[in-house]
């Protein structure tokens, strides 16, 4: 696990703006600073005739330190005869007598029996939900934990020899480039699509609080994984309706997306209820398919390739951006699974037959779809890999996946070609990462009220 060690003075050292972005954002504040400094002041009026009292902090001297109505509000209207007057105390008094008599004072008081551990489960439960303890899942818990620890943000990272890398008419070949493109354009809707996944289908239907607990987290995890992908598409100074749409108009980045959203739409129902065979195997699927297919198979060509680049010395900040992501993607890839065999485990039936031939059925679709996006964004060898390569990858990645879930490998010959990606995925190994992080941002431990 990290320790804050590993967030230590680098941030401090970098300092300031580092990318162009940063640099306007700081322009702008400053800006808009001087625009707010009032330019006709009136004059002060004259202080009352009387003896001369020593300075006392009342709120009329606190408002003579910030004078300045914002201009966008409108101006507070004088007082009218209309307007009500204070209520007198006596009516004051009466009021609240009120109020409390209309309180139940015996709502939300129960004594019937705790939460104990026995009674929570994944799917399906009827205990409070609102109590976190007593655990009974503690590896959910301890994933929150290192999620947590894990914590980093976008702007920490210098963008700025990409941009002038990307700026360069020799800097990358157009293979290289339709490569960095066709990720952004991929990963910067995928993202949004996973999270809408789980706020809106999965939390509700995922019964147990520790397991809330972590989805929460994710959830935070990918908004910053997308915050990620538009610093790069902004910083690179990149054609924003050209990336954000190849979800629509790309080919092999639609046939991911589709793939995935068609296992959105029955959860997201607002009618939609567990409780019978059928729903809890849709629940399952849905599972299936965004932990080991979406974020198990759809994201690793784009990883790899960007990973490879990185490797070469090019596109080092977009790099780095993937490593923190796919580090917390393996998190939530490990995480799932264990939720997928938690469900097995304590709902059997659910994984008869059928159900194991559509689960096998799917991570192979994902395998096929991942492959094809592999043939389309590498026509031609590139970055030390190329398409065959990449799909013998992912046939490694889709056994695995099969084998995580307790079903057979499909692809017995295949081998990782890329090994150095799993050394890549734990992070604990590479000492100078963090001694790249430029910025610093203010933890909740940090915050001082003085
Ligand atoms: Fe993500
Ligand atoms: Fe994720």
């Amino acid at each position: 696990m990290l320790s804050w060690d590993d967030y230590d003075q680098d941030g401090l050292a970098g300092g300031g703006a580092t990318t162009p972005r940063d640099a306007a954002a700081s322009r702008s504040f400053l800006e808009g600073l001087e625009v707010a400094v009032p330019q006709d002041r009136p004059p002060e009026p004259a202080p009352p005739p009387g003896p001369a009292e020593p300075p006392v902090a009342t709120l009329d001297a606190v408002s003579e330190v910030q004078p300045m109505p914002s201009p966008q509000l409108p101006p507070i209207p004088p007082a009218t005869p209309e307007d009500p007057a204070p209520a007198p105390a006596e009516a004051l008094a009466d009021a609240v007598a009120q109020a409390a008599a209309h309180l139940d004072a015996e709502s939300g008081i129960e004594h019937g029996e705790r939460v104990t551990v026995d009674q929570k489960a994944m799917i399906n439960c009827r205990a409070d939900l609102n109590q976190l303890v007593p655990f009974k899942y503690d590896w959910a818990w301890q994933k929150y934990l290192d999620g947590c620890a894990n914590h980093w943000m976008p702007q920490e990272i210098n963008m700025t020899a990409d941009v002038s890398l990307w700026k360069s008419d020799a800097g990358l070949s157009d293979d290289e480039r339709t490569i960095v493109k066709r990720s952004l354009g991929f990963f910067s809707t995928a993202d949004s699509l996973v999270a809408n996944n789980l706020v809106l289908s999965v939390y509700r239907l995922i019964t147990n609080p520790e397991c809330r607990q972590y989805l929460l987290r994710q959830a935070f995890e990918e908004a910053i994984h997308t915050h990620a992908y538009q610093y790069c598409i902004e910083s690179l100074g990149m054609d924003e309706g050209e990336i954000f749409n190849m979800y629509h108009e790309i080919p092999s980045v639609a046939h991911k997306a589709s793939w995935a959203l068609k296992y959105t739409r029955e959860l997201a129902d607002p009618t939609f209820q567990t409780g019978t065979v059928e729903a809890d195997k849709a629940l399952l699927k849905n599972l299936i398919a965004y932990y080991c297919v979406m974020e198990g198979i759809f994201f690793y060509c784009g990883f790899t390739q960007i990973l490879s680049m990185g490797r070469r010395n090019k596109m080092t900040g977009t790099s780095e951006q993937f490593q923190y992501i796919l580090r917390d993607e393996s998190m939530h890839v490990n995480f799932g699974i264990d939720v997928i065999n938690q469900i097995k485990l304590e709902n059997a039936r659910l994984w008869d037959d059928d159900m194991r031939a559509l689960a096998t059925r799917m991570i192979l679709e994902g395998a096929e779809l991942e492959t094809r996006y592999a043939r389309d964004t590498m026509p031609r060898g590139v970055l030390g890999m190329n398409a065959n390569t990449m799909a013998e990858y992912l046939q490694f990645i889709a056994n695995r996946r099969l084998a995580q879930i307790g079903l057979p490998e499909q692809f017995p010959s295949a081998k990782n070609p890329f090994p150095w990606m799993s050394e890549i995925m734990d992070l604990k190994k590479e000492k100078n990462f963090f001694e790249t992080r430029v910025t610093e941002y203010q933890t909740g431990g940090a915050l001082s009220w003085d």
